[in-house]
């Protein structure tokens, strides 16, 4: 038993409802805020491919256009032995709006992973430099 065992299945359920026609590669994720709220995403893939969006995102654009602010931990699982770590663009993402949080790496066969954000995107570009 893990403090973060509900995110780890909140982002497993959401990973169900991936949109991943061209890669099938289903990513979920789970954004918990300070206020206990737990916001998932999944990827949603497009025909253009360009226009593809990452679980990560979808589940902070979901929240902080629920108003939501603060958050402590992310969860993203895939159904890779080699847990699935964010990509670049999800890394700035994260930094931007949670910070230097817990990054929860985990599978379908249970593995799981804590890494953090800070770790994920070392000297990052933020608004402190605007
Ligand atoms: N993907 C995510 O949703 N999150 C990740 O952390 C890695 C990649 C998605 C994007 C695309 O739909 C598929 O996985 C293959 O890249």
């Amino acid at each position: 038993m893990s403090e973060y065992d509900v995110l780890v299945a909140a982002a497993k359920q959401a990973r169900e409802n991936a949109h991943a026609p061209f890669s099938g590669f289903r990513v979920g994720a789970a954004l918990r805020a300070q206020s206990g709220r737990v916001f998932t995403g999944c990827n949603v893939e497009n025909a253009t491919l360009g226009l593809t969006i990452c679980a990560e995102r979808v589940a902070i654009f979901k929240a902080i256009s629920e108003g939501e602010r603060g958050f402590d931990a992310i969860a993203v699982v895939a159904d890779t032995d080699t847990l699935t770590p964010p990509c670049g663009p999800c890394r700035q993402i994260i930094w931007e709006f949670c910070g230097d949080v817990p990054v929860v790496l985990s599978n379908l066969k249970g593995k799981v992973e804590v890494t953090r954000s800070g770790g994920l995107l070392p000297k990052p570009f933020d608004s402190s430099f605007l």
